[in-house]
């Protein structure tokens, strides 16, 4: 006969923990999860606001108390995840699904502007800004509070659990101003589709929710800040996103129209997923948009080894920015150096710099190599080294934190904090010092150019999806950015994600050096951000 299908709309008896209960989408799907027989954990960070939310909560579903238990749980730091975790676990025995919701709106400034400490963004709200985070935190609260979870809640999670991510669908096109909140996203989906493989196999599943422009207070002022920032008449960013929305809907007693997606299209989704009607579902993206037109992310593949002549990069200034291995970035100079280009060659650390200097000496061409300090930690380091050098061109090599074969939801702190702060936010503390640096020395040739270098070895290293696709989604803002103009025009600018094809070794790099220089040394303009050898 037919086969008895689960209820959508039901998640009776079960135990799901909703981070950022409290804020506007959290708090409906809490409301939802009450309204369908679960019992909610609730997450917030100020005990105040979480209390009210509850009880907001309560009066409007008229669940029992009980079933809506408060966790207080600040994101960015692991201890007070694993608190709040061991409280849900305390006082439920058990969690089912985990709705990753939480997530800040990050500094909303362009590239050239995002702070990077507390001076920073100090002086920011000085002149008028709103923000209130840093690049550092943002990544915090909006990758690191959904990986602290998972690392937290993943021993206890049995067969039949669910992880729902919310992301968003912009952290997969451009969006002005908003580098801050859509790297870490995009980092976020990589780390969703990756722990769907890891956790898969124990019959737990992983999916992402992407909510396009949400009806909301939030979209309306996230969208006029960016009109103003790009300096584009009012209601620019909104019809434009309205424009790629194949779906018109009707309101009540309307006919379609472009409209955003409500709330509770979002809470629909994740309920699905929440719910044993999605038990076939793993490593899925629903996407919440109206059927809103993404980029094509897939990457161009780059066949033949280009030849190169000795000068293809002659008069040019190029910095290359490297981590660890030093050896790697040192091989990269070299090559960028042989085509005749007068190298900075950057790392992070004075100890990294010396051993630079040893393996370079007497070799040919290391006159044309300048080793010193760039710290994608520090980017005062990153300015001075640019400082009275006009660069032309830039390669900028992965900080070098890897994985191991432990994977994601097994991640130690300082894994996260180190994935975090070196691949992403130093990703980014490189492109605000280079496109500030182009602003006031555009290159002679009129376009910057930039590769950063990505891939590696493949299953050996797990934290490679994340940092590409955080990387992926910077060069997507940062090309936005600089192909707007506006006063103080920034420039147009040809920057690419180059991967490695994962086969590791000195070869593998030196096909990669060789595209590197064709892809800095020729006028081609490619399309696609993200190449692949
Ligand atoms: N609204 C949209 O149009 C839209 C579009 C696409 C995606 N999204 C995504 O949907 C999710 C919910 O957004 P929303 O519109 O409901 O925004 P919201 O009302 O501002 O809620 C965000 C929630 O995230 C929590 N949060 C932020 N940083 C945190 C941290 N470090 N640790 C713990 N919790 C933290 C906040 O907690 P507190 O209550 O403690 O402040 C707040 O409850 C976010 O992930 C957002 O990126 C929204």
């Amino acid at each position: 006969m037919y086969p008895s299908v689960p209820a959508a709309n039901t998640l009776a008896g079960k135990v799901i923990l909703v981070t950022g209960a409290a804020g506007n989408i959290g708090g409906a799907i809490a409301a939802h999860c009450l309204s369908a027989g679960a019992r909610v954990v609730m997450t917030g960070r100020d005990p105040a606001r979480l209390a009210a939310a509850r009880d907001g909560l309560l009066a409007a579903t008229g669940a029992a108390p009980e079933a809506a238990v408060p966790a207080i749980l600040e994101g960015g730091d692991p201890d007070s995840v694993r608190a709040a975790v061991a409280r849900a676990l305390d006082a439920c025995g058990r969690l089912d699904v985990l709705v990753n919701n939480a997530g800040s709106a990050g500094p909303r400034q362009p590239l050239a502007a995002v702070p990077f400490d507390a001076a920073e963004l100090g002086a920011l709200r000085a002149a008028g800004a709103t923000d209130t985070e840093t690049a550092g935190a943002a990544a915090r609260s909006l990758l690191g509070v959904a990986w602290n979870v998972v690392r937290a809640a993943a021993p206890s999670l049995q067969p039949g659990a669910s992880v729902i991510h919310v992301s968003t669908i912009f952290s997969r096109t451009p969006y002005y101003g908003r580098a801050a909140y859509t790297v870490p996203k995009a980092a976020l989906n990589a780390f969703s589709a990756l722990l769907a493989r890891e956790l898969g196999p124990r019959g737990i599943r992983v999916n992402t929710v992407y909510p396009g422009p949400i009806e909301s207070e939030r979209i309306h002022a996230v969208f006029a800040a960016m009109d103003a920032l790009r300096g584009g008449a009012a209601g620019t960013t909104a019809a434009h996103f309205l424009g790629t929305m194949s779906l018109a809907r009707a309101g009540e007693g309307e006919s379609p129209r472009p409209r955003y997606p409500q709330v509770a299209d979002v809470v629909a989704a994740v309920a699905f997923l929440a719910s044993d009607a999605s038990a076939a579902l793993n490593g899925q993206g629903l996407e919440v948009t109206h059927g809103m037109a993404v980029p094509d992310a897939s990457p161009a593949v780059l066949l033949a080894p280009p030849e190169l002549t000795g000068d293809a990069l002659a008069g040019q200034r190029v910095l290359v920015a490297g981590g660890t291995p030093v050896a790697d970035a040192v091989a990269m100079a070299q090559a960028v150096a042989r085509s005749g280009a007068r190298v900075l060659l950057g790392l992070p650390d004075a100890a990294a710099v010396s051993m630079a200097a040893q393996l370079l000496a007497g070799l040919p061409g290391a006159d044309q190599i300048a080793p010193l300090r760039v710290d994608r930690r520090r980017p005062a380091t990153i300015a001075s080294a640019l400082a009275g050098s006009p660069l032309s061109a830039a390669v900028l090599l992965p900080a070098g934190v890897r994985g191991t074969s432990r994977g994601l939801a097994t991640a130690t702190d300082a894994d996260v904090a180190a994935l975090l702060d070196d691949e992403l936010v130093g990703a980014m503390a490189l492109a605000r010092e280079l496109s500030r640096h182009w602003q006031s020395r555009p290159p002679a040739g009129g376009t910057p150019r930039v590769v950063f270098l990505g891939g590696g070895d493949g299953e050996a290293d797990a934290f490679a999806p994340l940092r590409d696709a955080g990387v992926a989604q910077l060069i997507r803002v940062w090309r936005e950015e600089a192909a707007t103009p506006r006063e103080g025009d920034p420039l147009p600018l040809q920057a690419h994600l180059l991967l490695r094809s994962g086969a590791g070794g000195p070869a593998d790099l030196d096909l990669a050096a060789r595209h590197v220089v064709a892809l800095l040394g020729t006028g081609q303009a490619i399309e696609q951000i993200a190449l692949a050898l």
